[in-house]
């Protein structure tokens, strides 16, 4: 028998600002998961928040995309917005960007990690959650989990990983995907996943057999919404150990707070910050971005655990090095690089303040007569 991991989240609504997900919207979510577990809908279910982020983790026998596990999402979704527009939190049903539901969540504005797999006798798996940032953060890491020998040592010292793994990178702009080999194309792949605002990596598999190692949730809100309604504070599955990296070799990947988009506004780059469930509350400048790591057990679909995995003096170093980062990329105010990009400023409400600008420039030269066209959509298809 086959397992799911269902892992969906969304933004309902928070307390004093985009800052963490109240109580009582959590209680509500649980009555409508603990009904579903109890008609055999799930198999049993974990929820949790990151900052203003909603984290459903459900288990059950019914595959991907599946209609029921879906809407009994959206129903936790639903219940939780109507609590939290009782209570006047901030943002109420921010994420919930349709009305009815049909079908499954896709394009509706939560954030989806899911994975069917045949359970290993002992299924270790870590949920990573993130606040104040989108999907491609997890392009850096992924890499070093199952692309460097010198992040993770099972690719050169365990035979049973030494050919290494196949990621799946999903272009956003054009809505097509492709899969490159590592280490044979490990530097194609990171010509792509190094714009990680288009190229998302979404499934990572051993090479050997297919196993799927990882799933991460692509929803980018800005292309959905076509307007910024928030960041998308995306969700990451990683299975371990048995011929996949060891949990030590997956955290590994976040000993360093490296530079993601989001943070205010959705428009500033700031350091990733791994913390505990407790530290799991935007603050400073509605972040610095963060991110928790449970790690649990599958066992016959059930959820064993979980355990905490950044609440560790062994990560209070990467923790200080992200404020000092703060601190400094801080003082770029509105300027680039702390800003991002135009590109990535186009779904924001900056571009009207610009437009109200555009009378009153004056035509001055020719001498500038090309312009860049490396993020154009179509020019990756010339
Ligand atoms: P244990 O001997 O504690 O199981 O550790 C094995 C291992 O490979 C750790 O990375
Ligand atoms: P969230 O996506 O976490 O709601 O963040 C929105 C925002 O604009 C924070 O400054
Ligand atoms: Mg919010
Ligand atoms: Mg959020
Ligand atoms: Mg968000």
């Amino acid at each position: 028998m086959k397992t799911t991991l269902s892992v969906i989240k969304a933004d309902i609504g928070s307390l004093a600002g985009h800052h963490v997900v109240h109580p009582d919207t959590i209680a509500a979510a649980n009555k409508i998961l603990a009904e579903a577990k109890r008609n055999n809908v799930i198999s049993d279910y974990y929820i949790t928040y990151v900052g203003d982020d909603l984290q459903l983790i459900m288990t059950h026998s019914r595959g991907e995309l599946d209609t029921k596990v879906h809407e009994t999402a959206w129903n936790a979704f639903k219940e939780a917005a109507k609590v939290a527009k009782d209570l006047g939190l901030y943002a109420a049903g921010q994420d919930l960007l349709s009305d009815s539901f049909s079908g499954n969540l896709r394009g509706m504005g939560p954030g989806i990690a899911e994975m069917e797999f045949e359970e290993r006798p002992a299924e270790p798996v870590v949920i990573f959650m993130a606040d104040k940032t989108e999907p491609g953060a997890y392009n850096l890491p992924l890499y070093k989990i199952f692309a460097d020998p010198f992040n993770t040592a099972g690719l050169v010292i365990d035979p049973t990983m030494h050919e290494g793994y196949k990621f799946e990178v999903l272009d956003v702009y054009e809505g097509e995907s492709i899969i490159l080999n590592t280490p044979e194309e490990s530097y194609d792949l990171l010509a792509l996943i190094g714009t990680p605002s288009r190229y998302i990596v979404r499934r990572v598999y051993r090479k050997a057999d297919n196993l799927q190692a990882s799933v991460v949730s692509v929803e980018r809100l800005n292309l959905i919404a076509g307007k910024y309604v928030g960041k998308d504070d995306p969700v990451m599955v990683v299975r371990a150990q048995h011929g996949l990296p060891a949990l030590g070799e997956i955290l590994e990947a976040f000993t360093v707070p490296y530079l993601v988009p989001g943070w205010m506004r959705g428009s500033h780059y700031g350091p990733l910050m791994p913390v505990s469930q407790k530290d799991a509350r935007a603050t400073r400048f509605d972040g610095p971005p963060r991110l928790v790591g449970l790690g649990f057990n599958i066992k016959n679909g059930k959820l064993v655990g979980p355990t905490d995995l950044f609440d560790d003096p062994a990560f209070d170093e990467v923790r200080r090095t992200a404020v000092i980062i703060a601190d400094y990329i801080r003082k770029h105010g509105p300027f680039m690089p702390h800003r991002l990009e135009p590109q990535e400023m186009e779904y924001t409400t900056l571009p009207l303040v610009i437009e109200k600008l555009k009378n009153r420039f004056k035509k001055e030269t020719d001498m500038y007569k090309t312009k860049p066209s490396v993020y154009s959509h179509e020019s990756s298809h010339e």
